[in-house]
């Protein structure tokens, strides 16, 4: 299982974050990012996002936002959501037959984390990049190399 595809809202603040993160910890991996929403295609990631991952090493600024597209089911091994209403409508979007696992992000973290909530609403960027780096270091674990 080696190719991940991250999936929040707007596709311009969780999901291209945990992205980076993630690539940042597990070289290697194939990883991309994908909205629900349709508004930011092809808008880099959030200016106040980017500039919070800036700070701890993270570079967002290549990422461009993109849809998520019934393709994404076949062409990723896994698929996880940045929260239930992304699990529940990347759901309606799912191929007959696929049965491509989709996780919360929040699985791989705090045993009371449900979502990873949206700065874009929230405005707590630095909050939201903590709980990021938290679950992505816990997805990181399943692909620990021996070194
Ligand atoms: P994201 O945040 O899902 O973490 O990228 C959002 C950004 C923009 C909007 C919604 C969520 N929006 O409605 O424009």
């Amino acid at each position: 299982m080696d190719a991940i595809l991250f999936v929040c809202l707007g596709n311009i603040c969780r999901s291209p974050a945990a992205e980076g993160v993630v690539r940042h910890l597990v070289p290697g991996l194939i990883l991309d990012s994908a909205g629900t929403g349709s508004w930011h295609i092809g808008a880099a990631p959030y200016g106040p996002m980017q500039a919070v991952a800036r700070r701890r090493g993270y570079d967002l600024s290549g990422l461009r936002a993109r849809q998520v597209q019934a393709g994404d089911f076949d062409r990723f091994d896994l698929i996880v959501a940045m929260d239930g209403q992304n699990r529940a409508d990347l759901e309606t979007l799912r191929p007959p037959g696929n049965a491509t696992p989709i996780t919360l992000f929040t699985d791989y973290g705090p045993a009371d984390g449900s979502a990873v909530p949206d700065p874009y609403f929230t405005r707590d960027f630095e909050g939201c990049l903590d709980l990021i780096e938290t679950c992505a270091r816990g997805l990181s674990r399943m692909y620990a190399r021996p070194s």
